[in-house]
């Protein structure tokens, strides 16, 4: 049953979607409502994210076809309840015409509805499940999607004569998608999963999986676990002594994450992974990038999430630069449809049927360069669409 104040948010988002036809060309501000985890276990998706944001709007200014742009940034703590509330303020109270941000996947499929119901674009800049775009017609992502990253590591794997692996993802949707995806792509490659756990996504302990493991004897591991969680993992992993067992460590780029890389120390060296984003990635736009990146935020890194901002907020801006600064959420959706430029990770278009991200993903190993660790780039499956579509 729906209750009063559910009720009046419905029809509040109701009039709000409304008067955005009209509204929205007369005003000379379009509003962004920026939902991140600026606090919780997913921090630092939060801040990478913003500071992309920040940046993008420093060198390419805070107007775009004659109006001026105001990001609100609100601090979801990672809680999907909150995301979904926080949504449905910004719509109705303070008139955003686009939602972005979203760090994990329970929080972009908790303001789903609310896009929708509103007509409001719901930029996903971070959360990886195939199937988050499918949750609402007002869905862009122009993060990644975590089967992308899984099947090109797993076809790595087949391809490369790891034999047997053991499959440790984190126990939710986009964990469940790597194990999914990885698993797939290296039995076709004549590889074979001789061992499964999933890792519970709150507090996690990896020391009891990584004794399983241990015990399994398998020659490689793969690993997902999301973005900054890498850290207490890798700390285990050398705890437990499995830097010095043979077990080779692959995963998708979730896992030596270029913000906490440095933290894992030199087990970390060797390791292979599957991304759209290294810092290392050695484009002259992506050292443009970094450096920019790195002069207005001297204590970090550039990472994987923070390009999912970045370009998120290219889209936008481009999508008004298309409807002559028209912030109806239908038209901006249709001018987000098949937009394709050259991001700091490389040439990226959003996929007009599914409005999902289509990108190169490379391969990478882990390498000492100057003292400090990078993921080295040695290959690439150019343009991959999000193979959990096609099923
Ligand atoms: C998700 C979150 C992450 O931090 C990540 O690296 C991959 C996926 C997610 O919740 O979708």
């Amino acid at each position: 049953m729906f209750t009063r104040r559910a009720i009046f948010g419905i029809c509040a988002l109701a009039l709000a979607a409304g008067a955005s036809g009209t509204q929205a060309f007369a005003e000379d501000t379009v509003k962004i409502g920026l939902i991140l985890p600026m606090t919780g276990p997913s921090a630092s998706t939060g801040r990478q994210i913003d500071a992309a944001v920040k940046l993008y709007m420093a060198q390419n200014g805070a107007t775009v076809a004659g109006k001026k742009i105001e990001v609100i940034v609100k601090d979801d703590a990672g809680v999907a309840d909150t995301t979904k509330r926080l949504a449905q303020e910004l719509i109705v109270n303070d008139g955003v015409k686009v939602i972005a941000g979203f760090g994990l996947t329970p929080l972009a499929l908790a303001a789903a509805p609310i896009a929708t119901q509103a007509k409001v674009p719901e930029i996903v800049m971070a959360a990886g499940t195939s199937i988050i775009t499918e949750r609402s017609p007002f869905i862009v992502r122009t993060s990644f999607t975590v089967p992308q990253k899984a099947m090109v590591i797993g076809q790595w794997a087949g391809k490369n004569g790891i034999g047997k692996a053991f499959s440790l993802v984190t126990d939710y949707a986009p964990g469940l998608d790597a194990e999914k995806w990885f698993k797939d792509a290296f039995t076709k490659g004549g590889g074979q999963v001789i061992g499964e756990a999933r890792v519970p996504l709150a507090n996690p302990d990896f020391s009891p999986f990584l004794q399983r493991v241990a015990d399994a004897k398998p020659n490689a591991l793969f690993v997902f676990v999301p973005s900054g969680f890498g850290a207490i993992f890798a700390k285990q992993f050398v705890e437990r002594g499995l830097d010095k067992s043979g077990i080779k460590l692959i995963a998708t780029g979730d896992l030596p994450d270029d913000d906490i890389l440095n933290g894992f120390g030199d087990a970390a060296v060797g390791l292979i992974s599957a991304d759209p984003y290294s810092a290392a990635h050695p484009s002259e736009k992506n050292k443009a990038y970094v450096a920019a990146f790195q002069k207005a935020n001297p204590n970090m890194r550039p990472n994987f999430m923070s390009v999912g901002g970045y370009d998120g907020m290219h889209v936008i801006y481009e999508a008004l630069k298309k409807t002559g600064g028209d912030a109806d959420g239908t038209k901006l959706v249709e001018a987000m449809k098949g937009l394709s430029f050259e991001s700091p990770r490389g040439p990226i278009t959003i996929d007009p049927a599914t409005r999902d991200i289509i990108q190169n993903v490379y391969l990478r190993k882990v390498e000492k360069v100057n003292g400090a660790l990078y993921n080295i780039e040695f290959g690439a499956i150019d343009q991959v669409k999000d193979p959990g579509k096609s099923q």
